[in-house]
């Protein structure tokens, strides 16, 4: 757990911040309101423990800069002692604690171990997606005991129940559908529908239409009256998928249909109320888009109350076995194993489509393999011998190019060196030594 220690007297902020190091937590220290709500932008605080008092700002003010920064912080109030209208005022601020001073260290630490408890509820994602599999036919099993992917279903559990928006991103194939749709389901709305709308798939002119429906004649082929998304997923969740992809004169209304929750039909006057959860998912950096002018600045802080990074599979291969093995489970071929050889090649593929990619590698090489044991053999071409980094020198990608060339023309000849040897123009040292050099092994 990274814990913030805010207190502007530096003998008290250094004391509470080297015991909570000793006790093995994260600790970054902070003088003023300023420099805490500077570290919190910056880095990834689970919990802040602030003095009420502090020079530039009150203590009250503080926290809710800092919960807008990240609604899910947990804080604890350092407040002077005997002063009652304080602790009253804490409270109210929305506070998880306070404790007063002189503080009693162990009780802290004692109430700071439930805290990082509940921060780090059990996430154990499998149990999650088993327990939502079972209301859905949708393959909604997150699987993953990466460090990277528990803190992402810590954060999804502790965001899902609230109203805010949340904002996903991640590479194609990370998941962020499926984050969405646990979103979702852990969230008070799973009764009601889940839609997920992708902005990217839908022709400019009717982006609108599709967000807030139609009047009948409102356009050229809008023939009927026709419910847009917000009223199709009414009391449920909406999803726009490639958010960043849609245009500038729908950012505009997007965003006053989320602070006013009413819209208009396109061609239509009456103003309808509509009640959804918005979430928002994209692979582009809308920060970047925001700079470039394509992507409202107010759009963009209103849709991430809450930020959801999903790291990218070459980031977290050691949740590839687990991973194939449910990916093998979803797609009744429970009876396949992959040979160590196998998983070590896949665990140097760089993955460009993530888990998606593995999905269809899992399903392809289950399908062409001669035996239930998956061989390296057997797996695609473009895993097997990977294109050399495109920033590499030019003799770093000459050689993965021999590489591979040799190994096909070994494969050819089923591993009988003066065949493959011929077919290459080499005599057999040369093609024994270059074998050598490349570390190639007959599998
Ligand atoms: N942690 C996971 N455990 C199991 N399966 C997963 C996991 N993450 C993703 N998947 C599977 O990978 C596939 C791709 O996931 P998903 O469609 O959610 O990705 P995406 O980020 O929305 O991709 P795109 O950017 O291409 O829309 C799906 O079949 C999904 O079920
Ligand atoms: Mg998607």
């Amino acid at each position: 757990m990274h814990i913030l220690v805010v207190d502007d007297e530096p003998d008290q902020r250094e004391m509470l911040g080297g015991f909570l190091r000793k006790q093995g937590f994260t600790i970054s220290l902070a003088a003023t309101g300023k420099e805490a709500l500077t570290l919190m932008q910056q880095l990834n605080i689970d919990l802040a423990l602030l003095d009420h008092r502090l020079p530039d700002i009150n203590g009250d003010a503080l926290l809710l800069e800092l919960l807008q920064i990240n609604p899910l912080l947990r804080t604890i109030m350092i407040t002077a002692y005997g002063a009652v209208e304080t602790a009253v005022s804490v409270m109210r601020s929305g506070a998880d604690d306070f404790f007063e001073k002189p503080v009693d260290l162990s009780q802290l630490l004692a109430r700071l171990k439930t805290l990082e408890q509940e921060i780090m509820v059990d996430c154990d994602a499998a149990e999650v997606g088993a327990a939502l599999s079972l209301e859905s036919d949708l393959p909604l099993k997150m699987v993953g005991k990466s460090p990277a992917m528990r803190e992402l279903l810590s954060i999804v559990r502790r965001a899902a129940p609230t109203p805010w928006t949340v904002l996903i991103r991640g590479e194609t194939g990370t998941g962020k559908e499926l984050v969405s749709r646990l979103l979702h389901l852990l969230s008070p709305r799973r009764e009601h529908p889940f839609v997920a709308l992708n902005c990217a798939a839908m022709p400019e002119n009717l982006v609108e239409s599709e967000l807030f429906g139609h009047e009948k004649g409102a356009f050229t082929g809008a023939a009927g009256r026709r419910r847009g998304h917000f009223e199709i997923a009414g009391g449920g969740t909406l999803m726009l998928d490639e958010v960043g992809e849609l245009p500038l004169a729908t950012q505009a209304k997007l965003l006053r249909a989320l602070q006013e929750k009413k819209i208009t039909r396109v061609g239509g006057e009456k103003e309808i109320a509509v009640d959804i959860r918005l979430l928002a998912a994209t692979n582009r950096d809308l920060s970047e888009m925001v700079k470039a002018g394509t992507f409202r600045e107010d759009l963009f802080y209103r849709l991430k109350v809450i930020e959801v990074e999903i790291p990218p599979l070459r980031e977290r291969r050691e949740d590839i076995p687990e991973l194939i093995k449910a990916l093998l489970e979803r797609h009744g071929l429970e009876g396949i194993e992959f040979s160590n050889e196998a998983l070590n090649t896949l665990a140097r593929y760089h993955f460009p489509g993530n888990i998606r990619e593995l999905e269809h590698i899992v399903q392809r090489a289950s399908t062409m393999a001669r035996s239930s044991l998956i061989q390296a053999a057997d797996l695609p071409g473009e895993v097997r011998f990977p294109e050399p980094n495109s920033d590499g020198s030019l003799e770093e990608r000459l050689a993965a190019i021999e590489r591979r060339i040799l190994i096909e023309a070994l494969e050819k000849h089923d591993w009988i060196q003066t065949r493959a040897a011929d077919s290459l123009a080499l005599s057999e040292r040369v093609l024994r030594y270059k074998i050598g050099k490349h570390k190639i092994h007959k599998p």
